[in-house]
């Protein structure tokens, strides 16, 4: 036998926690917005504001639009007239149009529009005030780019200059990822519309989440959700929303800002570069992780902002605003019906606690001092309100240096109970640590590895993964929880890769390092069973045939280059017709490796790099790889 795998008899190793993997989400990528919060109009609030983005304007997505001649103006306004204190900015439309047409806007969507499925039913509705006498006749027409119905339009009248919330369900007759949505008015006089959605009644488990996202997310069977970040929690001001000081932009994510109804949640900048409409906020994570089965791990921003801008609050009142904030948090999480925060809980739909066991303070924090005293803070408050919940504090950053020794030290001297640490790194660093926990003292804080990956998202990633993630699970008495990061990827709106679920409009696929953590997670062991394995050290093997790997990528040479599977399905191929060199895949798509923009990844330099450090050959692989000689 090539390979000898002797299991100690008797022998006993650390037993494995239950909810040892789980995922991290991080709005991130359009990961929520544009992603598992199914909202297919974009910017629905017209909330989209230059300090979100350079390039974004109040009718970012939107397109003013008319039919029969109709004719008016479309310009976004925040002033006295707007629906609420927290949702500012409205759509003014000042419509001309005594002798009939229509005018008004349309959504572009996400992803070049957005899906919808034959038969299925989509909720439209909209706040909307009209100072017609009379009222305003407005048309909801479901179309696609090209102009063709995928929906028989729907008609409403605006009655009445105070705002009023309109609804109709729209069914659709056409299947298209295309899909665009005008709202269109007729009459004359000012019509004012915010919060124009069309929402999806096919969502996971009837509690509003893009189905297919939410089911690849359960497929993984995740011990925990950690949420909402990441850099996006603990970047910004940390100031809260407050009517009176106007508009915060770019705040620190607070849970407060999150709950209630949608058109209640002030929307917020995003750390990755985009607006967070929040209509998938605390309440909606909750609901998620009790949906997986999955302890919620939420991270309260610790006032001391890390990831590039290292500024710590000086204010102890703002502090003790957000200590507060995260008692109630928890309160909203488990409290009694009757408590304040209990209440909204149940006024939002789930009277029964959430069951909250686990807090963490702060995100790659890297000024040492300032927020490990801000950490003791929000420790003192919680262990002396809710004794039972564990506080979890981080070690900046990096995999180590200053930052991080540092902080493990004062984790260490204060007892802390659970360290969360992160680290991306190549390959080789996760093939050459995987004994990194070996040595981690037994008796010390347990660490959460919050959010690792190898530094792309190709086969010999998800590789390097899979073999040190049997490092963390031998470690299991230590490393009690770990998460791979990002969790998502709009393939249209990356800030960030290697991720590990990949979707457009209407379609999601795993990456090969998803494909790891699947089979990690849903065959978590009770303990570990210490072992040891001999054998021979594979050597490289040359690999025979037309083409080299590594001359894939300069493949234009050829004319036609193949990689099949055993049983002869043509994977990925590419005749090289268009002279692009790139690969066209074919079914199943995405498998083999992540999948980007231009589905091109088969990893020519990965594969090549692992066959010459001997790590894989062809045979392994189990492809076979053909190419032809361009004829000249
Ligand atoms: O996962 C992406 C980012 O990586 C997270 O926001 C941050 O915590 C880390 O630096």
């Amino acid at each position: 036998p090539d390979y000898t795998i002797t299991v100690e008899p008797g022998a006993r190793g650390p037993e494995i926690n239950e909810a040892m993997y789980g995922v991290f989400f991080e709005d991130i990528n359009f990961g929520a917005d544009g992603g598992l919060y199914p909202e297919l109009v974009r910017n629905r609030s017209f909330e989209f504001l230059p300090a979100d983005n350079a390039a974004y304007t109040g009718l970012t997505a939107w397109t003013p639009s008319s039919v029969g001649g109709g004719a008016g103006e479309a310009s976004t306004v925040n002033d006295d007239a707007r629906l609420n204190e927290r949702n500012r900015t409205y759509l003014k439309l000042d419509l001309d149009n005594p002798a009939g047409g229509r005018f008004g806007v349309t959504n572009d969507g996400w992803n070049t529009g957005f899906a919808v499925e034959r038969g299925k039913t989509y909720d439209f509705s909209v706040w909307a005030r009209s100072d017609a006498a009379g009222g305003t006749p407005i048309s909801v027409v479901a179309a696609d780019a090209g102009g063709e119905a995928w929906a028989k339009p729907s008609a409403l009248t605006a009655r009445g200059d105070r705002w009023t919330r309109y609804s109709v369900p729209v069914k659709a007759t056409r299947t298209t990822d295309r899909g665009r949505l005008a709202v269109l008015a007729g009459g004359t006089g000012t019509l004012r519309l915010d919060m124009v959605s069309l929402l999806p009644r096919d969502t996971y488990r009837g509690h509003g989440l893009r189905r297919d996202l939410a089911e690849k997310v359960a497929a993984l069977e995740p011990g925990f959700v950690r949420f909402p970040g990441g850099c996006l929690v603990n970047t910004g001001s940390h100031e809260a929303y407050d009517a009176a000081s106007d508009f915060p932009r770019a705040r620190s994510y607070q849970w407060k800002d999150t709950v209630g109804p949608v058109e209640t949640r002030a929307t917020n900048t995003n750390f990755w570069g985009y607006n967070q409409s929040y209509g998938l906020g605390y309440y909606e994570y909750f609901q998620f992780s009790e949906d997986l089965g999955a302890m919620p791990l939420p991270v309260v921003p610790a006032l001391v902002t890390g990831c590039g801008q290292n500024r710590a609050t000086d204010d102890p009142e703002l502090l003790q605003r957000h200590i507060q904030d995260t008692l109630d948090l928890i309160e909203f999480a488990n409290g009694p019906v009757t408590s304040t925060w209990g209440k909204l809980r149940r006024d939002m739909g789930h009277p029964r606690p959430f069951g909250l066991t686990h807090v963490a303070v702060g995100n790659e924090e890297n000024l040492p001092d300032a927020y490990f005293a801000n950490f003791l803070k929000f420790r003192e408050a919680i262990a002396a309100k809710y004794p039972g919940i564990t506080v979890v504090s981080n070690s900046g950053p990096d995999d180590q240096g200053a930052t991080f020794d540092s902080l493990w030290a004062k984790n260490r001297a204060a007892g802390v109970a659970m360290v969360d640490e992160h680290y991306y790194n190549s390959p080789a660093w996760f093939l050459g640590n995987n004994k990194r926990y070996d040595t981690y003292d037994r008796s010390g804080p347990k660490v959460f590895l919050g959010e690792y990956a190898s530094l792309d998202n190709k086969l010999v990633n998800s590789l390097a993964e899979a073999s040190y993630m049997t490092g963390l699970e031998r470690n299991a008495d230590v490393v009690r929880m770990a998460s791979y990061a990002p969790l998502f990827a709009n393939v249209d709106h990356v800030q960030w890769r290697p991720d590990l679920i990949w979707f457009d409009n209407d379609e999601s696929w795993g990456s090969t390092s998803y494909q790891v953590q699947k089979l990690f997670m849903t065959n978590v062991g009770d303990r570990v069973v210490p072992s040891r394995a001999t054998g021979r050290v594979i050597q490289p093997k040359p690999i025979t045939g037309a083409v080299g790997l590594s001359t894939w990528a300069t493949a234009a040479a050829y004319d036609d280059v193949r990689v099949t599977s055993p049983g002869g399905a043509v994977l990925f191929s590419d005749d090289f017709s268009d002279g692009a060199g790139q690969w066209t895949p074919v079914e199943p798509r995405g498998a083999w490796s992540v999948v980007d923009g231009a589905y091109r990844q088969i990893d020519t330099a990965a594969l090549d790099t692992l066959v010459k450090a001997g790590n894989i050959t062809a045979t392994d692989y189990d492809l076979t790889l053909k190419a032809t000689k361009q004829s000249g």
